[in-house]
């Protein structure tokens, strides 16, 4: 039955939801019946978005700093007023500062790991208590592929992905004890507002050359993996990292070049190049 249906409907938070990949999983709660608070700092896209959803009854759109304590406690303290319950707790909000390591500085660092692994910390010590009065919950954790494999530019925002999964995994140590399942996701390069601001067209490409898949994501896949880990299908799931990635953190090197020359594309190629052109007998 959706969970619409049952009395005191199920209860998701979503951090940094006003847009992107935490719009896409606010709305993937949303269509499996659940209501869902949406968290975010921008106020302004935040207010446009619970306007865009237009359903007062089931949503709740908090403006709240992940990384500012008190905001988190003053959050969840209204989703408890509003909603009485919190079943699933996503942990998306995240900032990107793409700088050469020594060009980075100290201010920005902190900023990154704040918001990034910081903010988890707080939203997941606020709303476990919560989950732990009905002996249930689910948290997920949105990393990167950029934790999983170090790459330029990314000294904090890797750092902090990195760290993140391995949060996790803390997590799901103390509070599988409690009923509380704790895991992660590791997307690839998704187009979103952030992905536009920091993948010049030439990073793009390198993408596409590094991907099996050769694509970027969906917010809507990434949002399936969240919701699937959120749910029962994944009750026996706890401290794992999922990378929804199209294969980029499977490979080692040379995709493009075999890509090319051994693919089952490149063989249709050459056949169908045979066939306009047969050998003479
Ligand atoms: N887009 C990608 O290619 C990609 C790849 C891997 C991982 N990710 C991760 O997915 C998550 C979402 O990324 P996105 O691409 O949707 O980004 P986005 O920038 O489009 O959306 C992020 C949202 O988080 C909010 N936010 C930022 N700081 C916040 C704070 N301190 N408190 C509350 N809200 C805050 C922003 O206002 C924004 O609405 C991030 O954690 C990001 O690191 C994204």
């Amino acid at each position: 039955m959706p969970a619409e249906k049952k009395a005191g409907a199920a209860v998701a938070v979503v951090t940094g939801a006003a847009r992107g990949i935490g719009l896409a999983v606010a709305e993937r709660f949303l269509a499996e019946g659940y209501r869902v608070a949406l968290l975010d700092i921008d106020r302004r896209t935040l207010r446009a978005t619970e306007k865009r959803l237009g359903d007062t009854t089931r949503v709740l759109a908090l403006e709240c700093d992940v990384a500012a304590e008190k905001q988190v406690g003053r959050a969840v303290r209204e989703i408890v007023r509003s909603f009485g319950r919190i079943d699933a707790l996503v942990n998306n909000a995240g900032i990107a500062i793409f700088k050469p390591i020594l060009d980075t500085s100290f201010a920005e660092w902190q900023r990154v790991l704040a918001v990034n692994l910081g903010g988890a910390f707080l939203c997941t010590h606020a709303c476990a208590p919560v989950m732990m009065k009905s002996g249930r919950g689910a948290v997920v954790n949105i990393a990167s592929i950029s934790g999983l494999r170090a790459s330029t530019l990314r000294v904090g925002y890797g750092t902090s992905k990195a760290a993140i999964i391995h949060l996790t995994k803390q997590y799901a140590a103390e509070l599988g004890t409690v009923g509380i399942r704790v895991n992660c996701v590791a997307p690839g390069p998704v187009d979103t507002a952030m992905a536009k601001l920091v993948h010049s067209v030439a990073i793009r490409q390198d993408y596409y050359d590094a991907i099996p898949l050769n694509r970027y994501g969906t917010p809507q896949e990434i949002a399936a993996a969240v919701f699937f880990l959120c749910s029962d299908q994944a009750s026996y799931i706890n401290g794992q990292t999922l990378a929804v990635d199209g294969g980029f953190d499977a490979l080692g090197i040379g995709l493009p070049t075999l890509r090319r020359e051994f693919s089952p594309k490149a063989k249709m190629r050459k056949a169908a190049a045979l066939v306009r052109s047969p050998e003479p007998d």
